[in-house]
């Protein structure tokens, strides 16, 4: 088998992946992306496998009519083996990159049904799994996109024997387990691991916030790349300062200006023609939570802007603290401020978290 992996953008460089993200990375997000320095490769949010299921119009259209050129892979999640092969029939024709596992969303409504990281659980029926799309995606690339663990990482090793024994094209791992959700630092030593294990390229996914911390995490891990969620919410222009720092470059360092225009394309792009304006402002600022980690140290457009439901409010809030003023020209921040939380629920202590339902109901 001769799995070759696209070449990344700038041939020779550490890959970049933009990660997936359930009503995030939507085909006006990733045209957003696209528009601000792509990533070399897309990842779809993923698709639900189950008896009934069919391939999703909205989230198809990310594959069929992303603007960029750059490999878009699919996401799947699901657990039945009969449908997860019929679903992979089902892309017969459309212009994939390949398949992608999903083995981590730590949605208790997801897991319990044993899919996505409640499989971490269970590493016989992993690997039948594993075995299943390998076969499935025959000489097409095949990846898989894991946590460490559930509840620990005791059967991680196993997990990776796995990814060797099936041919695994591509290995993302978030370094976290299913229980921590997306609190604390992920264990970059167990990503290192898998890098060192893995017969396959592995991308290091979690909290990459920065160029900075990207190439800290690269050089600890020996990954072949990185992959980027949150951080490429707030900051889209990531994988074009990935890329240049990559070649040694002058890194672009965007102002509040730019974020302003971010924001912008944000609202034109993502606006659905049946949406209410209200009911917009809702959607955005989930967007802009994360984008107001980087406005300002004591986090007063992100209690402001929390606080907006009028879109005539809302512009006039990302005015206020975006431009006027003199505040055009002042730098965003290239890592989020210390103490400012995209969403409570799901990065503290503090509350009981679930995956990406909260992004989605507003
Ligand atoms: C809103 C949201 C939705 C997500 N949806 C998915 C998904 O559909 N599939 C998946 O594998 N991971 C999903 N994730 C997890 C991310 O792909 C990624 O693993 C995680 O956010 C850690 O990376 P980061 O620190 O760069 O954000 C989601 C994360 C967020 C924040």
């Amino acid at each position: 088998m001769n799995h070759t992996l696209p070449q990344p953008l700038i041939p020779g460089q550490p890959i970049t992946a933009l990660a997936p993200m359930q009503d995030v990375t939507t085909l006006p997000f990733m045209r957003i992306v696209n528009g601000y320095g792509p990533p070399d490769y897309f990842f779809t949010e993923y698709f639900r496998v189950h008896d009934h299921s069919t391939l999703e119009p909205h989230i198809l259209e990310s594959i069929t009519d992303n603007p960029s050129g750059r490999p878009v892979f699919a996401q799947l999640i699901g657990e039945d083996l009969f449908h997860l092969e019929r679903t992979v029939k089902l892309f017969d024709g459309y212009p994939l990159a390949g398949i992608d596992l999903n083995l981590g969303c730590p949605a208790p409504k997801v897991y319990k049904k044993n899919v996505g990281g409640g499989l971490l659980r269970d590493p016989e029926r992993m690997d039948a799994i594993l075995a299943t799309l390998r076969a499935a995606c025959g000489d097409g690339l095949f990846t898989v996109k894991m946590r460490v663990g559930f509840e620990d990482w005791d059967a991680y090793p196993i997990f990776l024997e796995s990814i060797n024994r099936h041919h695994v094209d591509l290995l993302s791992v978030h370094g976290r387990t299913v229980k921590e959700m997306y609190r604390g630092e992920p264990h970059y030593d167990l990503i290192k691991l898998a890098a060192d294990t893995v017969a396959c390229p592995v991308l290091a996914n979690g909290n990459i916030s920065s160029v900075t911390k990207g190439r800290q995490v690269l050089a600890e891990t020996g990954v072949a790349g990185l992959m980027v969620g949150r951080s490429a919410i707030r900051n889209p222009w990531i994988f074009r300062q990935l890329r240049e720092s990559f070649s040694g470059q002058a890194v672009f360092r965007p102002t509040l200006s730019d974020v302003r225009g971010y924001i912008d394309r944000l609202w034109e792009e993502t606006r659905k023609p049946e949406s209410p304006e209200n009911r917009h402002v809702s959607y955005l600022k989930k967007f802009l939570n994360f984008v107001g980690q980087g406005v300002d140290p004591d986090g007063a457009f992100l209690h402001e802007i929390r606080r907006t439901r009028t879109a005539e409010a809302f512009f006039a809030c990302c005015d206020r603290h975006l431009v006027e003023d003199g505040r055009a020209e002042i730098l965003f921040a290239d890592e989020p401020y210390a103490g400012l939380v995209a969403r409570p629920n799901h990065e503290t202590n503090r509350g009981k978290a679930t995956c990406a339902e909260e992004f989605a109901s507003g």
